[in-house]
């Protein structure tokens, strides 16, 4: 193992690790007061603080730094406490480095497609996502990195859909029900309930927070057309920042609005922009559907324009072939889309045959706990 070295430095804000081969790193006392791992300030059981930054000296500082082989041991004044931190946590989480703060830029973990995924479509065998671990691991980190993926292998009854739901969380009940049918109706509620076509759209954007993973399952599909297609929002939205620098910037930058009054005693309004980004700029969000756009009121006039020019340029990025990932679901066949990034969408179908879809949300922090365990355990 290397040696680290150990400095404090000015005037005892900071400590500066020194590795060889490596590029120094600095943690601030206060930094490192908050985050000490010892017994007092974490619970050793679940692992939440015990303090409150109120709890630490405001002039907080170190006094002596130390470091061993498996472990970095610094004393804090004035409080005159000795703490020991895993040299390797610390590289973990070091945060003096640069950092991309282009706007735009993805998410850990998140890599974008175009049509070319269309020749290798991520997907799971719900056996083996049901007995397998890592079959289960495999499937939800391929929902992480490319925002969506398919289910084979279910049985065709309905509910089958929550099956899917259980292998990572719990449904996320709406006024819509615990969940929803999709299929051609008389007098619809909702456009999705017709054999039109749909533009690719983001679900429910009227919801503060939006459900932020949909999953569709297939108990019937015998109608000719009908398939399902999908497009990744965010390398829509890295396209258009790419051709359009401030048609991006506008839509990231004001608020839009979304609204579904279509049912008796349901008034849902949102106010939230087409494509949001985290403070550093990274992609958190996109938000376009058509159906439920609200008249926008927070766009400062000069821009109005300008900001509808974007959301066309969006729009036809989204309606590209070049973008879109297209399959059509088989009875016992699904697909989960993260509903903050992926786009989907239905092309028109015939009133010959039936299609029948079942549909439900989920939350996506439910799937990323599970994911996270299950990659500990590996
Ligand atoms: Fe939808």
């Amino acid at each position: 193992m290397t040696q680290v070295c150990a400095t404090v430095e000015e005037d005892g804000t900071v400590l500066r690790l020194v590795e060889p081969g490596r590029p120094d790193t600095r943690f601030h006392a206060i930094w490192l007061r908050d985050n000490a791992p010892d017994p007092a300030t974490r619970d050793p059981g679940n692992g939440q603080r015990l303090i409150t930054l109120g709890d630490i000296p405001e002039d907080i500082r170190l006094t002596a730094a130390h470091a061993g082989t498996d472990a970095i041991t610094c004393t804090f004044a004035p409080e005159g406490k000795t703490v020991a931190f895993d040299p390797a946590w610390l590289r973990a989480h070091a945060y003096d480095r640069p950092r991309d703060r282009t706007p735009g830029h993805l998410p850990p973990g998140a890599e974008t497609w175009d049509s070319t995924l269309n020749a290798n479509v991520p997907g799971g065998d719900m056996r083996a996502l049901q007995s397998d671990p890592a079959a289960l691991r495999d499937w939800l980190a391929a929902v992480r990195r490319f925002g969506f993926a398919r289910v084979t292998g279910m049985e065709p009854r309905p509910g089958g859909l929550f099956d899917i739901v259980d292998l990572f969380g719990h449904v996320r009940e709406t006024n819509y029900g615990r969940h929803f049918e999709v299929r051609t109706e008389v007098n619809p509620t909702n456009l999705a309930y017709t054999g039109l076509g749909l533009q690719a759209h983001t679900d429910n954007p009227y919801r503060d927070p939006v459900p932020t993973l949909q999953i569709l399952a297939c108990l019937e599909n015998s109608a000719s057309g009908g398939e399902n297609m999908v497009v990744d929002g965010f390398a829509a939205a890295r396209r258009l920042r790419d051709d359009d620098p401030e048609g991006f910037d506008l839509l990231a930058g004001h608020p839009a609005r979304f609204a579904y009054e279509g049912s008796a005693g349901i008034a849902l309004h949102s106010r939230r922009p087409v494509i949001e980004l985290a403070p550093d700029g990274q992609l958190q969000a996109i938000r376009f559907n058509a159906r439920s756009a609200a008249p926008v009121t927070d766009v400062p006039f000069a821009d109005m324009p300008a900001w509808y020019a974007a959301c066309r340029r969006l729009g036809d990025i989204v309606d590209d072939p070049a973008m879109q990932v297209t399959f059509k679901l088989a009875p016992g066949e699904a697909f989960i889309v993260d509903n903050t990034r992926v786009l989907h969408a239905r092309k028109g179908y015939s009133g010959e045959g039936h299609r029948w879809l079942q549909g439900c949300y989920a939350d996506k922090d439910g799937l990323l706990s599970k994911l996270a365990v299950l990659e500990a355990g590996t």
